[in-house]
């Protein structure tokens, strides 16, 4: 039966050998055909969660569905959708490209498909390399090869664990590129990184975990309006008790122990309201030494959220 969710998480939990708590009560639903980008700090738990849906980590609690088959109980049919592309770059030194690409392949059981595998090379720019060894290859082009082993038996759910790390700025936009068309064939593509731009560029929705919980997720176009909005920050001279009536219309804030009024507007509005507030603050005789505008990115979201955890 077909389900909405490409892979669908409830109460997940892991609890290494040593006590570790990775992963405490993770909810989450990644939609069929999105790009899904999780961002996180360095031991977040990105390629635990990960791990545990691809089987390679076994969950101490909870359930993980991928196609609406269950990773533990139903194993091969639920691994059988997915492709990894791991965190780490191991590859088998002495085989050709071609040879890796197309054992991948007869390893979930997919009859060969020379053309398939051809046109998968083709789309990595492995093609003129198809009968090199892995060993001569350099590291951004071993990435590539994971990335074709990751597809070689046509999964519809494709894990990236950090795609992009420590790859030049051509390779990470050939990178995006490869994504993008996955998507266009249906594909659902979760991504793993810790350059906020690539969230911006590529995904459809972002997440973000931090010391093995969720702490959001959100459609990146609903981050991105967020961001338009920026705050106009004015220093009082005087510390002001309360906002005087004239003002209370403005959706002002007044922080720093009544020391400074915050005025949120909207950047790309045509008219921002900031010359009329300067005015009535000259009215109500509210003297200000400083003013600054601040305007909130993706990265400041996240770094927010992820100290006030701390
Ligand atoms: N086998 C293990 N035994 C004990 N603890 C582990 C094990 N594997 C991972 N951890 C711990 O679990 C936490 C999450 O690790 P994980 O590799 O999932 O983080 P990550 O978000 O992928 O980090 P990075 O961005 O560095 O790749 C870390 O604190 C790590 O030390
Ligand atoms: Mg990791």
């Amino acid at each position: 039966m077909p389900t909405a969710a490409a892979i669908s998480i409830s109460g997940l939990y892991k609890t290494y050998d040593n006590g570790f708590e990775a992963l405490k009560s993770i909810d989450l639903e990644i939609r069929k055909g999105e790009i899904f980008a999780l961002l996180g700090p360095n031991g977040a738990g990105k390629t635990t969660l990960i791990g545990t849906v691809c089987g390679l980590v076994q969950p101490s609690g909870g359930t993980i569905l991928a196609d609406g088959h269950n990773v533990i109980t139903e194993f091969r049919a639920a691994r059988y959708k997915i492709g990894l592309v791991p965190q780490e770059l191991t590859t088998e030194n002495f085989e050709s490209v071609w040879a890796t690409v197309s054992f991948s392949r007869g390893l979930f059981g997919r009859s060969p498909n020379p053309a398939y595998i051809e046109q998968l090379l083709k789309d990595l720019s492995l093609w003129d390399k198809k009968d090199n060894k892995l060993m001569t290859l350099s590291g951004g082009m071993k990435r590539r090869v994971l990335i074709a082993k990751a597809l070689s038996h046509e999964p519809d759910i494709l894990f990236l664990d950090e795609p992009t790390a420590g790859v030049d700025v051509e390779l990470r936009r050939d990178m995006w590129q490869v994504v993008r068309r996955l998507k266009e064939k249906g594909v659902t593509v979760i991504l793993t990184t810790h350059y906020i731009d690539e969230a911006e560029e590529m995904a459809d929705r972002v997440g973000v975990i931090n010391k093995g919980e969720i702490v959001l997720v959100e459609e990146k176009d609903e981050l991105m309006r967020k961001l338009g909005r920026k705050q106009l920050l004015l220093q009082l001279q005087d510390k002001l008790e309360e906002i005087p009536d004239t003002l209370k219309e403005r959706g002002l804030e007044l922080a720093s122990d009544g020391y400074e009024l915050i005025f949120t507007y909207d950047a790309q509005a045509e008219r921002t309201g900031i010359a009329g507030l300067l005015e009535d603050l000259n009215a109500a005789g509210i003297r200000f030494k400083d003013l600054k505008t601040a305007q909130s990115s993706l990265e400041e979201i996240f770094v927010n959220l992820v100290r006030e955890q701390q």
